[in-house]
């Protein structure tokens, strides 16, 4: 075996060791308690037909984009979906990018410069995280939704500062104190960076995400609008001022050194916004069933879940080794539930991370929350 084979080896047994080695896995037709499919768009029908009668519409467009948006890649889709996505989110412009991820390195690591100050929140996600990695500005962690960590970490400020945090978080599903943020940033000038991702479909009375359900869009800088999650498809856009949507076709390597999304995501995503104001009963229906788990699973004394009032609930053991094999036997009763180990969350917080959807039965919320007292 040769020296860079042995390395890689050795890498993957050690993962392999601490029990949290990753493995591909296809879907398996449980009940979904995992997916991001919030709404359920993803398996809509609805949007299926709609997108197919759409696409005519578009016939002249080549398939792919065919380039970088800045060459060949460029067509009036891309900017009749922009002005709709900055239009819904209430922002002056929207710049798509092709995944979350690269919205979100796209994002930080252009934007603050060298000099600059970023304070995120410690639970952000790992796109942050590595955008900022990317970044020359200093940067700062401060308590997972900690405002008075955050107020106290200021007096390392230089430069122009940024706040960046999530609204929902992704693994603890827990809502960030937005306004109490805004308020602070409005206050001394801090550039606030919302990441909108597991907000968006799920709140706002057309499910525009956080930021416009408490009113705050004059006083965030910039969203972070992810289209895999409740809005059934893929891409991202970051919205906000003119200005920043200029300069990142200037700047952000992840937009300009990259294909743009192919004509038939554009599509989707265009019919995806046409209907998403439309959902509201499932945006309530979706939350009721997750305060029904939440209710049910409160009362096990084996287990502790949190958090109260979230489609994202973390499900922790007394002894998290034990995770993986109550989600083996929740997976043999039939709900497609995972385990998230470290290091995707900090080591001691493992847990099952249940996910309820609008699709979901009350019988499938009584069930898995039996088969969780059963396993634990
Ligand atoms: C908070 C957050 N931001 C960004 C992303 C990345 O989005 P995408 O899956 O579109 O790359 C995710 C996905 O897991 C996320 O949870």
């Amino acid at each position: 075996m040769s020296e860079i084979h042995k390395r890689l080896q050795q890498k993957l047994a050690e993962r392999a060791a601490q029990g949290n080695l990753r493995t591909l896995k296809t879907t398996s037709g449980l009940i979904d308690f995992c997916s991001n499919d919030y709404l359920g768009l993803a398996r809509s029908e609805k949007l299926r037909a709609l997108i197919h009668k759409e696409e005519d519409k578009y016939k002249l467009l080549p398939l792919g984009a065919t380039g970088s948006r800045l060459l060949s890649g460029n067509h009036l889709l891309f900017e009749e979906l922009e002005s709709i996505i900055a239009d819904y989110h209430k922002g002056e412009s929207a710049l798509l990018f092709n995944s979350g991820y690269m919205a979100n390195v796209g994002l930080l690591s252009a934007l603050p410069q060298r000099g600059d100050t970023v304070f995120y929140d410690e639970a952000s996600h790992a796109s942050m995280k590595d955008g900022l990695r990317l970044s020359f500005a200093k940067t700062y962690p401060f308590r997972h939704n900690s405002v008075e960590d955050l107020r106290q970490k200021l007096k390392h400020a230089t430069g122009q500062v940024y706040v960046v945090v999530e609204s929902v978080y992704s693994m603890d599903g827990d809502k960030a104190p937005l306004q109490e943020l805004a308020q602070l940033c409005t206050e001394y000038s801090i550039a606030l960076i919302v990441d909108e991702a597991h907000a968006v479909g799920l709140y706002g009375e057309k499910g525009e995400g956080m930021t416009v359900a408490l009113g705050l869009q004059d006083q965030v800088f910039a969203q972070v609008i992810t289209y895999g999650k409740a809005m059934g498809n893929h891409g991202a856009a970051v919205v906000g001022p003119k200005v920043l949507r200029d300069f990142l076709i200037n700047y952000s390597r992840a937009f300009i050194y990259t294909t743009g999304l192919p004509t038939h995501a554009l599509v989707a995503l265009k019919c995806a916004y046409t209907l998403l104001p439309q959902l509201s009963s499932e945006r309530e229906k979706v939350k009721e069933l997750a305060h029904q788990l939440y209710q049910k699973l409160n009362k096990l004394s084996s287990i502790r879940c949190t958090p109260e009032n979230s489609v994202i609930l973390s499900v922790f053991l007394q002894q998290p080794r034990h995770l993986k094999e109550l989600a083996a036997a929740l997976q043999t009763d039939g709900y497609d539930v995972r385990p998230v180990m470290a290091p995707t969350v900090p080591e001691g917080t493992e847990r099952l991370r249940v996910i309820v959807h609008a699709f979901n039965t009350e019988e499938e919320i009584e069930g898995l929350a039996q088969a969780i007292a059963k396993g634990t």
